[in-house]
């Protein structure tokens, strides 16, 4: 399986901000945003991965993570012309994919919880149909909504419904089968104008293909959509490496403990950056 990150947009709501920067590149408190998706590819166990962005951002995603050597990972590039929506990916993906499945996983999508690896890695064994998750919020009306039966069976699926048939939520992390080139290709451009990946989801919901897991509510799914949900991604992120002292998603750590780099590798990776807190950590791991 191979990961793919999609790190595109505009991002309007973070206006004038993500006029100065791509917004995945966006500090959420000591790391840059795009770290975060990446290492959850990372703990799926996934090594190489696409990144796709808009031209004027994908220059700045080459410059921090280049080819994704020094992390024992491989990353190549492409661009996103114009916002076309997120299932277009995966036609933008299919030389880097050459028919193998994958994950989609969203620039601006952070998720955090005890069991997440176990969780990545059953969605990844995934032969034959696709695999999303579901999550519980208070108002889903921005996302894509997944409605249950009794037995927690999908009934249906929804982009942006402004009346949800549910409070579940589908988060940016999605996993497919090697069909998923084709079927992006046949889809149509909604009303908004976009390849949407819940249209994506209903054709496999539609034969029986689309598995999903729910999230509990222990875990956390944070969105950096505006400024404050910004601020508040970072302030978990604090509270949390602050009070254990364990970073949350700090890519080198994740390569080392996959053992994609070994004690030297991971020595160099933290020296480069001994002038950081960071840095610091990650040269900790070997003590
Ligand atoms: C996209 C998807 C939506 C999903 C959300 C998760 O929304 O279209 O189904 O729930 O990501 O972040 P967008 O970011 O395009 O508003």
């Amino acid at each position: 399986m191979k990961g793919i990150v999609l790190a595109g947009g505009t991002a309007t709501r973070l206006y004038p901000l993500s006029k100065a920067i791509s917004k995945q590149i966006m500090p959420v408190y000591d790391k840059p945003m795009i770290y975060y998706p990446l290492s959850t590819l990372m703990l799926a166990g996934i090594k190489e991965v696409l990144i796709i962005s808009t031209p004027r951002d994908l220059p700045m995603f080459k410059d921090l993570l280049g080819d994704g050597l020094n992390l024992g990972m491989r990353f190549e590039y492409v661009v996103q012309e114009k916002p076309n929506g997120l299932a277009q990916a995966f036609v933008l993906g299919a030389d880097f994919l050459d028919g193998d499945s994958a994950c989609l996983i969203l620039g601006d999508n952070m998720f955090y919880g005890q069991g997440f690896s176990k969780m990545l890695k059953e969605a990844k064994d995934i032969e034959n149909g696709a695999c999303v998750f579901g999550y519980y919020v208070r108002d889903p009306r921005a996302y894509g909504v997944v409605e249950f039966d009794a037995n927690g069976k999908v009934l249906s699926l929804e982009e942006k419904p402004a009346n949800p048939k549910s409070n579940y939520a589908v988060p940016g992390l999605y996993f497919y089968d090697s069909s998923v080139v084709d079927r992006a290709r046949k889809l149509q451009l909604s009303a908004r104008g976009e390849y949407e990946i819940t249209d994506l989801n209903k054709e496999y919901l539609k034969e029986g293909l689309l598995q999903v897991k729910q999230f509990g509510r222990g875990f956390a799914w944070l969105d950096t959509g505006n400024c404050d949900s910004l601020l508040e991604a970072g302030n978990f992120v604090e509270t949390i490496q602050k009070r254990q002292g364990f970073y949350i998603s700090c890519i080198e750590e994740i390569a080392w403990r996959n053992k994609w780099v070994d004690n030297n590798q991971l020595f160099r990776l933290g020296q480069e950056l001994d002038k950081t807190a960071y840095g610091q950590y990650i040269l900790s791991l070997l003590d």
